[in-house]
């Protein structure tokens, strides 16, 4: 087994938009590692969200790095305006462009941490072949595009499946999981290997931010107060 601290990346799109400055705070001060920013074109995935703007406005608000889940194709003409822009990580889709590994690449030239995403229907291979080039494999355990989804146990196994590969590989590679994330959901993707949970509306959907952040990450007093209704 593993053995990588559990970080916690709560996703920007369930927070509310006419107070973003003093949501990055909250979350910040409950313990967020990342701060998840998930960019939509409404082509590749059948949404809108923000892009780079949004995140320039945002970055001198808080230290969090910056994970930007780019649902957009073609990628490449935007890597360099979200490198610009403040993102730490910027995760691609395979789909996106017809070269995947030169998006990789450009990405690390930029001095950003790579990451590759995985829908639920595409194939492992991509993250096999591509294991050299990437810093996150982000698994989407709902098909993206937008929050608040249920999450697919079907990806359970190819998070293990993952987890024996990123181990083989010996590189230093977070395993990322992203849809329907919650208290009840973490607990078996930390089992089959995941270290990294993205959570929207399990975060931004409750009172507590604090709880919610503690409960994902497997604290079982946070899980008891969320379940219980408390405020501690
Ligand atoms: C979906 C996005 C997710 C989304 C998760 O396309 O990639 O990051 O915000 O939202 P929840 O946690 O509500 O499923
Ligand atoms: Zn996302």
């Amino acid at each position: 087994m593993h053995q990588q601290s559990i970080l916690v990346a709560p996703s920007l799109l369930a927070a509310d938009f006419s107070r973003l400055a003093d949501e990055l705070a909250a979350i910040e001060q409950a313990g967020a590692d990342w701060l998840h920013l998930d960019i939509m074109d409404g082509h590749f995935v059948p949404n809108i969200s923000f892009g780079p703007a949004i995140l320039k406005a945002l970055r001198p608000r808080t230290k969090m790095p910056f994970d930007v889940h780019l649902m957009i194709a073609p990628a490449d003409p935007y890597l360099t305006a979200f490198a610009e822009a403040g993102a730490d990580h910027i995760l691609i889709h395979p789909e996106a462009g017809p070269h995947p590994h030169r998006s990789l690449q450009a990405i690390r030239a930029l001095g950003k941490k790579a990451g590759l995403v995985l829908n639920p229907g595409t194939p492992i291979a991509h993250a096999a072949t591509m294991i050299d080039m990437v810093d996150i494999i982000l698994v989407m355990s709902v098909n993206p595009g937008f929050g608040g989804q249920k999450f697919l146990h079907a990806q359970l196994p190819r998070i293990a499946e993952l987890r024996r590969l990123i181990d083989a590989s010996g590189q230093a590679i977070r395993l990322e999981v992203d849809g329907g994330i919650d208290p009840a959901t973490a607990p078996a993707c930390i089992e089959a290997g995941a270290d990294t949970f993205v959570a929207g509306t399990a975060v931004f959907g409750t009172k507590n931010y604090a709880a919610a952040i503690a409960a994902i990450r497997g604290a079982n007093d946070a899980i008891a107060t969320i379940r219980g209704g408390g405020s501690a």
